[in-house]
């Protein structure tokens, strides 16, 4: 067990292998220039794998959670225990439309620091941490930072903004995510996302090797 970026992390291996990759440490969240975190945290009945394929799916922004614009996938690409999806994203402001940025790191499959950016606008950072409870259930947890203002009151109104969309659609993913079937071979096309990248990438992190299991619940 390690405090590690403000957070208690646990690992747990079923043959009590020592952990095989490293949490980094995001120093720039740590320090003044960042608020404490705001925190959240739902029991989802799915499999961990299951919530993150909703990461590399940007079309379900627009027709899941009625986002004006879809991200734009720029980059999405694995390094042993690390995935790194890099995105553009236009906000509406009441400024008129910005180009932004969502960018999403994880280390291992219970592990990732998204980084949100609207210029002129906000700077804000979640990380978000998944764990097992069991095969058919979840403790998701978010805990948000924005960079500071200057003002703390619009620190906080930014933090319950971006809070309440998170949780808006959590709503809105977790009805999915918990009806959903695991096909192992899906029928995609090409603009659907970079799923089967993902499920690769996901498949070193079970104790025993995976190819022919189903995952998760309602199959
Ligand atoms: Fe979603």
């Amino acid at each position: 067990m390690i405090e590690r970026n403000g957070l208690i992390m646990a690992w747990y291996h079923p043959g009590d292998a020592p952990p095989s990759f490293e949490i980094p440490e995001l120093d720039d969240i740590a320090g003044e220039g960042f608020t404490d975190f705001y925190k959240s945290s739902y029991v989802i009945k799915t499999a961990i794998q299951e919530m993150g394929e909703n990461s590399v799916d940007p079309a379900h922004f627009r027709y899941v959670h009625h986002t004006d614009e879809v991200a734009v996938c720029e980059e999405y690409t694995t390094d042993g225990p690390r995935s790194k999806m890099l995105s553009s994203q236009k906000y509406v402001t009441p400024q008129g439309v910005v180009d932004g940025r969502i960018d999403s790191f994880a280390t291992g499959p219970g592990f990732s620091e998204v980084r949100f950016e609207m210029p002129g606008v906000v700077k804000a950072a979640l990380l978000g941490c998944a764990t097992p409870i069991d095969d058919e259930t979840v403790e998701q947890r978010f805990n948000f930072k924005v960079e500071k203002t200057g003002d703390e009151r619009m620190d906080s109104v930014i933090a319950d903004a971006f809070v309440a969309e998170i949780n808006k659609q959590l709503t809105e993913d977790i009805p999915i995510w918990e009806h959903k079937a695991h096909l192992e071979k899906p029928l995609l096309i090409d603009t659907d996302g970079p799923f089967m990248t993902y499920r690769k990438w996901a498949s070193q992190f079970y104790a025993e090797p995976v190819g022919t299991q189903v995952v998760g619940p309602g199959t």
